[in-house]
């Protein structure tokens, strides 16, 4: 049954946080073991903790599922089956289910990628990052150019759907060189591509070398540029951005994305994982404990390594609401906004908003970010929610 706090989707988020090196750009939760893992120790805490949350989540249809990470192209296709069986096993599936699968683009990866479809995998998203030599080098990647390009193809020949991404407005890079590079990426890809702007991120060692003067990131008004000029090339080559940094043909869209975006629910196991649960109308913001042994031995213990499970206010959830929302191009609905905080968006704000041209109401009455408004996205947020 969909509750007023719901809009009926529901996805898996999987978290794989082991890599074979640490990027110095990345702060995602990513472990290098340099013994071999216990595997199938893991792929049972995985089991446990879905069944855990199995009881809590009952009713709700399967939309979406994400293997993210980390690096889950590591994992035995065995293991990705095991887990896709579990969650088979406890709900049920949408007749369209998108099941993603986060992979680096080594030629060992992509000899796997058979094995992943035949395990239930429809859908890989590939760090390509870059298809230059040296700064694929300089962002510390296990792959060459002609890896990367050759992993594409395989992944766009034996998956219907398939995304890359990539990182730009990196140090040293031009304007001139990353166009270059962006039209040789819009000529490989097919429907989806995710191109991210590098952020300098805590406890990175990127963000130590920024630090010590040694990293020449772009400055305000140069990132602007990257982002228009991105924007420019896309939408020119039918890629347009459904959201900041995703553009998809129409209809390529990820699903899973779009999920978090319209504020849908999702569980999020594995460590380190997030997750929001709607149970009995109160949503529910979970994560795991990170450190991939701790997480094990708790779910052994406890039947899930939740270490977060904080009930949310209708405030929280509607300010949570607008930032996930007007990451949207299609923006987000003024009347879900009401439902959620049980309040309306002031209309003098949004006037002040529209008349300086960084947010605008759309024919259905969605509001929505425009161009111009953008880059500077946090701030029209940080306004709105006021
Ligand atoms: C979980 S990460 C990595 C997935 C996979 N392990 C890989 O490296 O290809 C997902 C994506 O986030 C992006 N990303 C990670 N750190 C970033 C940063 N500091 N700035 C911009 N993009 C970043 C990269 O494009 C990456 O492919
Ligand atoms: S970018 Fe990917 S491969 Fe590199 S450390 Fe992060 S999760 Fe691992």
């Amino acid at each position: 049954m969909i509750s007023d706090r719901s809009n009926g989707l529901f996805g898996i988020y999987v978290h794989w946080p082991f890599c074979a090196a640490k990027c110095p750009y990345c702060d995602f939760n990513s472990h290098v073991r340099h013994d071999p893992i216990d595997e199938r120790g893991f792929v049972a805490a995985y089991v446990r903790e879905l069944n855990h949350f199995a009881a809590l989540t009952k009713g709700k249809t399967v939309q979406s599922i994400f293997f993210g990470g980390g690096t889950p192209s590591l994992m035995d296709p065995v293991s990705v089956e095991t887990i896709l069986d579990c969650i088979a096993l406890l709900w049920p599936a949408h007749p369209e289910l998108e099941v993603t699968l986060e992979a680096n683009p080594t030629s060992v990866e992509a000899e796997r990628f058979k094995a992943y479809r035949h395990a239930g995998i429809n859908r890989v998203s590939l760090g390509v990052q870059s298809l230059r030599p040296e700064p694929l080098a300089r962002l510390g990647r296990m792959h060459s150019v002609a890896e990367a390009k050759l992993a594409v193809g395989i992944a766009q020949s034996v998956f219907e759907r398939s995304s890359f991404d990539l990182i730009y407005a990196r140090p040293h890079q031009t304007l001139n060189e990353w166009r270059d590079e962006l039209n040789e990426a819009l000529n490989m890809a097919v429907g989806h591509l995710s191109l991210y702007q590098l952020t300098i991120e805590q406890g990175t060692r990127y963000f130590d070398l920024r630090a010590a003067g040694k990293l020449p990131m772009p400055d305000a008004d140069l990132s602007a540029d990257f982002y228009l000029l991105t924007q420019e090339l896309t939408a020119a080559a039918g890629l347009q951005a459904y959201e900041i940094s995703n553009h998809a043909r129409i209809g390529e869209e990820s699903r899973h994305n779009l999920l978090y975006w319209h504020y849908g629910e999702y569980l999020g196991v594995g460590p380190g994982a997030h997750g929001r649960l709607l149970v009995d109308g109160v949503r529910y913001a979970t994560a795991m404990e990170k450190n991939p042994e701790n997480w094990a031995a708790l779910v052994n213990k406890n039947g899930s390594g939740l270490i977060t499970n904080d009930k949310l206010t209708w405030e929280e959830e509607s300010d949570e609401y607008l930032l996930m929302g007007l990451r949207l191009r299609q923006g987000i609905s003024l009347e879900r906004y009401h439902q959620l905080s049980g309040r309306h968006l002031s209309p003098g704000q949004i006037k002040e908003l529209t008349d300086i041209d960084f947010v605008e109401i759309l024919s259905n009455g969605n509001l929505r970010v425009t161009d111009k408004g953008w880059p500077v996205l946090d701030a029209v947020v940080a306004d709105l929610a006021m």
